[in-house]
């Protein structure tokens, strides 16, 4: 059972509110997930969590992508590749849920938050201070 709670902490704050509004949310929806099943078994409420995640992060990766676009930024071809690979991952989960999975491994929350703190302080640092020093 994974007992840390999973949320947005002010050393994610990569300074362009767009982005950071969308880190917040997104940390949120994974706590959420987190409390929706704590031993690991899927609830109805889980599932739809985890639809409600894949659809908001692949919209906030789009955002990051428009941005990154806009700006040619260097690094677009590495960062998208990241974000494709959360994005798969959570589609695979989804579809073992779709396939009547009952049990989810039980930490993935923790995973996929530990995964995005990791992209958030790395990647989507780099990205805001591109931002900030092309506009
Ligand atoms: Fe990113």
């Amino acid at each position: 059972m994974s007992t840390a709670a999973i949320c947005w902490t002010e050393d994610l704050r990569v300074g362009n509110h767009a982005i950071d509004e969308d880190h917040r949310h997104l940390f949120a929806l994974l706590d959420n997930l987190r409390h929706t099943m704590p031993t690991g078994l899927v609830t109805q409420q889980a599932a739809v969590i985890i639809d409600d995640l894949a659809e908001y992060v692949e919209n906030h990766f789009r955002r990051e992508e428009e941005f990154m676009l806009r700006i040619a930024y260097a690094e677009y071809p590495r960062h998208k590749a990241e974000h494709d690979r959360f994005v798969s991952e959570v589609h695979a989960l989804q579809s073992r849920l779709a396939r009547g999975a009952q049990t989810v491994t039980l930490s993935i929350d923790q995973m996929l938050s530990e995964w995005l703190r990791r992209h958030v302080l790395v990647m989507d640092m780099a990205l805001a201070e591109s931002l900030k020093t092309s506009s």
